[in-house]
Parts: C-alpha cells; structure tokens; sequence
C-alpha cells in the first residue's frame, strides 16, 4: 500500500511532517453520517483528537458539531466556522475565563462536573444576565476495560460526578436561578474496541433516567461521549471504523424518549486513520545486540507510544528490500523516544521515508517543542 503515500512529493518538503488523506477524512465522514442520520443521532467532533484547521474545516463543512474542552479549543471551532449552537464545552476545570467564553459566544451547552463548577457557572452567568444551559457530566461506573491512562468512567477518576452523589447536585441545582439543566452526558474511556462497554452504558443510562423520573426530571439531550476505537494493527484494511455496528448497540439498548436528542463526541474514530507522521531515516545504528532505525520524528511529534506504550503500525515507505528486524528511536535525549521494538521493516538505509500510521488522531496536537524542536508541519492529500 505504499501507493497512498507520494513519495516524489515528499522529497521537497522537510520532515517530519504529519500527511492527512483528506479523501479518507471525507468518506469517514459520510460514514459516519449516514451511519448516525438512520437514527437522528447528532455527532460533535472532539476536537481534542486533532485541532489543525483544515481538518477542523473539513469537519465542519460535513455539518458536525463540536466537542471543546478548553476555550482555546472553542476559538479554534468557531475560527473554523463551527456555529456556537453546535459548541459543546466539557472538562473538569474550566477557568472563568473560558466559562465567560462559552457564555459570550452563547455556546449549546457547558457539561459540568461538579457542585462547585456548577455555582459558578451560576454567578458568571448571572453576571451577565444569561441562562448557562448545562449537562450533567455523570460518571457511570461502567468498566471500559482499555488503557488505564484513557479509562474514564470508573469510581477512581476524577470526571464527571459520582452516582451516589448525584441527588446532592440536582438539589443544588434548584438553587441556581442562571443554570438550566438540559441534558447528561457521559464518556467511559477511548479506543474501546469491545462495543460491550457501551451496551453496559446504555443500561446505565436508563437506570439514571428512572432516578431521574423520580424527581420529575426528564432531560432533552443525552450525550454518550466518544471511545470507539480504531484498528492500529490494519490501517488500510479497517481505514473506516465500523459506525453501523456502533450506533446499532445505541439504537438497541437505549430507546429515546419523545423530544429527546442523542449526541456522541467521537474523536479518534473520525481522524486516527487518516494521519499518518511522515518522517525520514537519519541513521542506521548497529548495536551489540540490535540495529536500531534513528528517525528524525521523536516523540515531540508522536508521544502515544511513550506516553502509552501505543502501538502504531510503522512502514518503511522507501524500501522494497527483504525485511530485517529493528528498534525504531528518535532522536529526543530521552530513552523513551522509541516508537516500536523489533519490528520487521523493509532493509533500511539513510533518507528512507518512513510513514507512522494511524497518527491522525492525538498526534499532531500533542506534538511538544521539547528539545527546543519545532513544531511539526502539516500537508494534505489533495493538495499536493
Ligand atoms: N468526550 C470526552 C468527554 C472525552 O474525554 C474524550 C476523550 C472524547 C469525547 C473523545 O474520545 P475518542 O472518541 O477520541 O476516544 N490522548 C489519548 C486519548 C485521550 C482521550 C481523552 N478523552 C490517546 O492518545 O490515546
């Protein structure tokens, strides 16, 4: 599959660099249209998988939403022309500042995670004599079984606000004459590969909706968060994840409500595949036991596989030569700058081109400067 990559092209430009097949991005995102339309379900990108603006753009022009969890983030959905009635905003620790943005640019909704974020949402919006529309951000205590650095809905992490205290914030919640509850939201952790924990969530919901009745609350807006996964072991034979069985498990295990509106956050699903970090071979080290491939890129443009110990596929784009074995490093001062160990890439030589893949989403974004290095550029598919 090196035919995706342009290779001529590549030679004119300084690596590394992040290359997104804009192509792929739009069909994902038919899909995942088409995909969410059969059921009206309402789909907010979360832009925290990758905010470059031409893939927040392209996003925006397939007519999603967006997911922010910073008002940095909301500047970059509105420069990019997301309209703030599709501007979700979570986390949990919004600055004033960023709730006064929200509430300036009258965004959808602010998901809030606390008693005390949620008073002062309540004085900052009577301040300016707004109502801050709210979702409560409820942490399920469903098990995502993934990573432990990106599970999210166990009793442990710090999001979203506990089951047994959840009638203690809609007491509160009566007290707070700015606020206006609309909705609950909830995100049990990324790359979920097993669509099981979603089913657990929905049973969850339900539960939550009955507590809910009781004090004669019913919510407009459910939002089930992101966390499908994608498939970093074959990115060209599953380049699009599987949206119909996903929003299936939705559309069976949680029956809407009249006059209520399903919304999802995805990230990694609509962007992971169509990145990849382009970078390029400075030297072949033979060591005692092992020979290592020094890259140009390091984990100040890629940080999953150090952060995460992340697996992402890596090919050798140059070579057609039998394959050899090889610890793939970066050049960063750092023994963790290592993107795989002993993996088996085409014989390799200095200035081979060498592709990261499935890179698109939690890549580029969380690229440092670490090293005083410079930020990675970014080229598009259909415009080279
Ligand atoms: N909504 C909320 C509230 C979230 O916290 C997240 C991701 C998403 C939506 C989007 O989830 P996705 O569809 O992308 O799984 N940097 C890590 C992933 C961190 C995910 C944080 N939250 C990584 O590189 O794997």
């Amino acid at each position: 599959m090196k035919g995706i990559f342009p290779i001529d092209k590549f030679r004119q430009i300084q690596t590394p660099f992040y290359f997104y097949n804009t192509e792929l991005l739009r069909e994902t995102l038919k899909n995942i249209n088409t995909e969410a339309n059969k059921y009206n379900y309402h789909i907010h990108y979360a832009v925290k998988a990758n905010a470059n603006p031409r893939i927040l753009s392209i996003i925006r022009e397939q007519g999603l939403g967006a997911d922010c969890v910073s008002g940095g983030e909301i500047q970059a959905a509105l420069n990019a022309g997301f309209p703030s009635e599709k501007i979700v905003f979570a986390g949990v620790g919004k600055a004033d500042w960023e709730i006064n943005l929200g509430l300036d640019k009258n965004i959808f909704c602010f998901n809030a995670e606390s008693i005390p974020e949620l008073e002062v949402i309540n004085e900052l919006a009577t301040a300016k004599g707004k109502i801050a529309r709210v979702a409560l951000r409820i942490n399920p205590e469903v098990n995502a079984h993934t990573h432990h650095h990106i599970t999210t809905g166990l009793k442990e992490n710090k999001f979203g606000i506990n089951l047994d205290q959840l009638d203690k914030v809609l007491d509160c919640l009566e007290t707070l004459a700015s606020v206006q509850l609309i909705g609950i939201h909830f995100h049990i952790g990324s790359q979920l590969t097993d669509l099981e924990p979603f089913q657990a969530l929905c049973n969850r919901v339900i539960e939550i909706q009955q507590q809910l009745a009781k004090r004669k609350i019913t919510v407009e807006h459910i939002n089930f968060g992101g966390g499908l996964g994608i498939d970093y072991d074959h990115p060209n034979r599953n380049s699009i994840p599987d949206f119909k069985e996903y929003f299936e498990v939705f559309h069976k295990h949680f029956p809407v409500l009249p006059n209520q509106q399903v919304h999802f956050e995805p990230g990694r699903s609509i962007v992971g595949q169509c990145g990849s970090l382009i970078s390029k071979v400075l030297y072949v080290k033979e060591g005692s036991v092992k020979k290592f491939v020094v890259l140009d890129a390091g984990f100040t443009e890629l940080i999953r596989p150090a952060f995460y110990e992340a697996y992402h596929k890596i090919e050798n784009i140059s070579s057609e030569e039998p394959q050899e074995t090889y610890d793939v490093v970066g050049p960063i001062c750092e023994s963790s700058d290592c993107f795989a160990k002993q993996i088996d890439l085409n014989k390799t030589h200095r200035g081979d081109f060498v592709a990261i893949r499935s890179a698109g989403a939690y890549g580029e974004i969380m690229a440092s400067q670490y090293n005083c290095r410079q930020l990675p550029q970014s080229y598009f598919s259909d415009l080279l």
